[in-house]
């Protein structure tokens, strides 16, 4: 099972869930992640045509996806959309911004629609919403309680590096790890 991670990112906070996604996708037996980032171009659309799962990821921007994954996604319509090459292919998204809330939601549903338009299986995230109690903290996974897909925050002053949240990663390798799992599924025996 091949299962590519389409992802932006401006200046590496969403690259770093990116990663996280890819290693919860390495958790499940004969799963492989690969990681492929818009803005090294040109995109391979081949390895996205034998994929058998896209994950698509986006800081949100303006509360949106970034321009550099718009692109892709209308450059997606001749190389992809137009034969249906994607159709019934798993999918699913992920989005990081620096407020905690930050109209992150947007980003989601127009990963799912774009997901949609090309006829893919949208699998969304399947943990109750974290730190929503008396008794939660930061440290709860889905801590930014999202059901669409990921919602990751990080520190608008703070690199990569340290910015990241060690909830919101796990969340994320969850995910992948969600993602592998249903993709199996829907292998031939
Ligand atoms: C042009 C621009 C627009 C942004 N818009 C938002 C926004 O709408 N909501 C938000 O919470 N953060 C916003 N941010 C903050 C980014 O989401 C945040 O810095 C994020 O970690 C960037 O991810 P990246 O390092 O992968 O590019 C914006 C940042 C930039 C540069």
């Amino acid at each position: 099972m091949l299962i590519s991670i389409v992802y932006d990112s401006g200046f590496g906070h969403t690259a770093r869930v990116a990663e996280a996604v890819a290693a919860g996708i390495g958790e499940v037996e004969g799963a492989e992640a690969k990681l492929i980032a818009v803005a090294d171009g040109p995109m391979d659309w081949e390895t996205l045509e034998r994929s058998d799962a896209i994950i698509f990821g986006s800081p949100t921007y303006n509360g949106l996806i970034s321009a550099k994954l718009k692109q892709f996604f209308e450059d997606s319509t001749k190389a992809a959309w137009s034969a249906q090459k994607w159709r019934n292919k798993i999918a699913a998204g992920f989005t990081n911004s620096g407020a905690q809330h930050g109209d992150k939601l947007n980003s989601l549903v127009s990963m799912a629609l774009f997901a949609a338009q090309h006829g893919m299986i949208w699998v969304g995230l399947d943990m109750m919403p974290g730190n929503s109690s008396s008794t939660g903290s930061v440290d709860d996974l889905n801590r930014l309680g999202s059901w669409l897909g990921v919602m990751t925050q990080s520190n608008v002053d703070q690199a990569p590096e340290v910015a990241l949240i060690g909830s919101d990663l796990k969340t994320a390798q969850h995910l992948g790890r969600r993602v592998a799992e249903t993709t199996s599924r829907f292998q031939p025996a």
